[in-house]
């Protein structure tokens, strides 16, 4: 090993730890390479080593992997609810982090994270992978250049189409994610803001559960369920229809009833905002939208032009540019290969980075703060549902956290 060479240990195996991991290491040839895992479960760690081509040795604590392994850096990548107590446990260690998003499930431990964040004595990058994709940084660049002039309004929508896998595990309570809009909106509203360089203000939202939720037992799982062949959202259909059924596999899957009355959150959430620089915008998810449909649009309006960024799928996405005064043939369409990668080819540039921030060549691009940002509007738009209110982000601030909302975060 030399000193290019650094050792990752991940908190959270099977998912998107392994493949953050796979990303770390193909993208830097190999320089950031997964020696220690904290798993708890043996199937998913087992898992995990077919998936990701990697044997990293194995721990059941936190404690146990930091007492016994030299690290560089450590990967926190396991359901949300867990992330706060993760950080304590590397409390004092200085690593450098590398916090998958949203930084916890509920408010008060989302807010428990910044003030961790503030004393920690090492550098916390937050994956925001999208933020790194090409696509959207060149959005960004062309928002920056002026091509659309000021900007006014924005109007973002995710159809998410895969919202059965989600509803199927720890996402489909309160409890487990926070619920959408900090789970899943978080990585748009991210992006909004930092389109928009500026916080939320006002919060109007409205959301319902349309195709999930119901009276089944909360701990029914696919796997016991006389419905499961004729069921659409059991595992077996689901991944039927996604081309990827293997016997074996299924009863490995998380595979908790979509149906079930321990779902809490909605999946459908429509919200209306205003920000504190005067410019507004929607937002609108949903989680049983076609295959085939949409997925990600992402729409900018400014006075001089519009910008819209059609994030398209795993294949590639695209930039339609109108300037105000122009005609259709001044429309100019910017088209982007994603090369089948992850995140709109975001997560392999995220890795490159955590890489540089590790070798002290960079900080982190995307932060503690504006992960806050983004999960106080997320949290925003929660409470305006419940509490069919207009909500102000600010008067959500705890009085320790309140300087915060002055500051320019981007
Ligand atoms: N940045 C992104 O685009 C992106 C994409 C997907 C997921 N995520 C985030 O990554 C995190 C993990 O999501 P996932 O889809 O991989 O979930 P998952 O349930 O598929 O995987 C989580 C893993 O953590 C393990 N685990 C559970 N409790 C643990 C604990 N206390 N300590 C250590 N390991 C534990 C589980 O056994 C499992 O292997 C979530 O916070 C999610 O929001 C981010």
């Amino acid at each position: 090993m030399n000193k290019y060479h650094l050792k990752l240990g991940v908190i959270g195996w099977d998912g998107r730890g392994g493949r953050v991991a796979r990303d770390g290491y193909d993208s830097t040839g190999g320089m950031l390479a997964p020696v220690a895992v904290v798993e708890p479960s043996d199937e998913r760690y087992r898992k995990g080593c077919q998936r990701f081509e990697f044997e990293p040795r194995r721990y059941r604590t936190v404690q146990d992997m930091l007492a016994k392994e030299d690290l560089d850096c450590v990967l926190i990548a396991t359901p949300n609810h867990f992330h706060l107590e993760n950080l304590r446990d590397l409390k004092g260690s200085g690593l450098p982090i590398l916090l998958e998003k949203p930084l916890d499930s509920s408010f008060e431990k989302i807010c428990e994270v910044v003030r961790f964040a503030t004393t920690y004595n090492g550098p916390i990058l937050v994956g925001h992978s999208m933020r790194y994709a090409p696509i959207l940084q060149e959005a960004k660049k062309m928002i920056a250049r002026g091509d659309i002039g000021e900007v006014c309004s924005v109007r973002f929508v995710q159809h998410c189409h895969y919202g059965n896998g989600m509803f199927h595990n720890w996402r489909r309570t309160l409890a487990g994610s926070g619920g959408m809009f900090i789970e899943k909106a978080t990585h748009d509203f991210d992006i909004m803001l930092w389109l928009l360089e500026t916080w939320p203000a006002t919060i109007a939202a409205f959301a319902g559960q349309q195709a999930f939720g119901g009276d089944k037992p909360a701990d029914l799982r696919c796997r016991d369920c006389a419905e499961r062949a004729t069921c659409p959202e059991s595992i077996q259909n689901t991944r039927w229809r996604a081309g990827q059924y293997k016997v074996e596999e299924l009863e490995q899957c998380d595979d908790l009833c979509v149906f079930s009355s321990a779902v809490d959150i909605p999946d459908n959430e429509h919200t209306l905002i205003q920000f504190a620089n005067g410019t507004f915008g929607t937002y609108v998810q949903w989680f049983f939208s076609p295959r085939s449909y949409h997925h990600r649009i992402y729409e900018v309006q400014g006075t001089a032009g519009a910008l819209e960024v059609d994030l398209g799928a795993e294949f590639g996405g695209k930039i339609l540019y109108c300037p105000r005064y122009g005609t259709l043939a001044d429309q100019q369409e910017y088209k982007f290969d994603y090369l089948r990668r992850n995140h709109y080819n975001g997560d392999g540039e995220m890795m490159k980075h955590f890489y540089q921030v590790l070798r002290g060549e960079a900080v982190p691009a995307t932060t503690v703060k504006q992960a806050f940002a983004a999960e106080l509007l997320g949290y925003a738009a929660n409470r305006a549902v419940i509490d069919k209110r207009y909500v102000s982000a600010r008067e959500l601030l705890p009085a320790d956290l309140a300087s915060l909302y002055t500051e320019k975060v981007y």
